[in-house]
């Protein structure tokens, strides 16, 4: 019997037959405009991947863009699963496997996150140099094999970061780093919670990311990781926090993300 994996990756081979991405990519909210600078889109609905997630969140579109940005091969995931849409840390699983067996070797990961420093506020850009996982879950859960001991040490490419510093300084884009810290949603956290996880070292908190990156780092794909600060976290000011919130402010800083991910593909290759 076929897996998810192989089923997905045949559909795939059967709409853009020969064709074999660089590098994987997962959108988060607001990010939705790349997806349009991509060259000679094909577009999957995840509807058509068996192990694709389901339409969910409001601001996903729920398909897989195949194509190019900046010369590297591409293949864009257009929304994702959250572990706070069924409490299933794995609900990655297929898609991120999917992207290793189609060729990806890079993974990079978006996401919408709120910030635990004062100064980078809603509409900066964070790349994630590292991560906590404070929910305590591991979408490998139930795995077997010596692998499944994943070294994390480095779970966030050295070299991706020193060229996504690169870029960010050569495109005038101010960039901040920091450790993100996964807090399974779909609740907001409580003021207490932050200051928890600014005594813990986090800049960032948010609902997603972890699993992909873990899921990624198994099967020995390189990650890159960036957040937009849609908000300060909880208790740091006075905006009340929501989800319209996230996916306005979001929007607004997608631009400078665009101009990361596309000079990061546009060298992509190159070191
Ligand atoms: N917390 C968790 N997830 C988020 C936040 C936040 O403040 N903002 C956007 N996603």
């Amino acid at each position: 019997m076929s897996t998810d994996i192989e089923l997905s990756a045949n559909v795939i081979a059967e709409r853009a037959p020969g064709f074999k991405p660089a590098v994987g990519m997962v959108l988060g909210s607001g990010l939705g405009p790349f997806a349009e600078t991509i060259q000679d889109p094909i577009a999957i609905s995840y509807a058509d991947l068996p192990g694709f997630p389901k339409p969910g969140v409001a601001g996903h579109a729920g398909q897989l863009v195949l194509g190019a940005v900046g010369g590297t091969a591409v293949a864009v995931m257009q929304g994702r699963e959250h572990f706070y849409e069924t409490g299933k840390a794995d609900a990655m699983k297929t898609p991120v496997r999917t992207l290793h067996d189609i060729g990806c070797e890079t993974l990079v990961v978006t996401n919408a996150a709120g910030s635990t420093v004062e100064a980078a506020g809603p509409g900066s850009v964070m790349m994630i140099t590292d991560h906590i996982a404070f929910t305590g879950q591991s979408p490998l859960f139930g795995e077997e094999g010596n692998d499944r001991f994943v070294d994390l040490s480095q779970a966030y490419d050295p070299a991706h970061q020193t060229a996504l510093r690169d870029i960010a300084k050569a495109n005038e884009v101010s960039m901040a780093e920091g450790t993100y810290m996964w807090f399974c949603g779909p609740h907001f956290e409580t003021p207490a919670e932050i200051r928890m996880s600014q005594i813990m070292g986090a800049s960032a908190v948010g609902m997603s990311t972890v699993p992909e990156v873990i899921l990624a780092r198994h099967v020995g794909m390189r990650v890159a990781a960036l957040s937009i600060i849609t908000n300060l976290a909880a208790g740091m000011s006075d905006v009340k926090l929501s989800h319209e919130q996230t996916m306005t402010m979001a929007a607004k800083a997608a631009n400078d993300v665009q101009v990361l991910l596309t000079g990061f593909l546009e060298n992509y290759g190159n070191g």
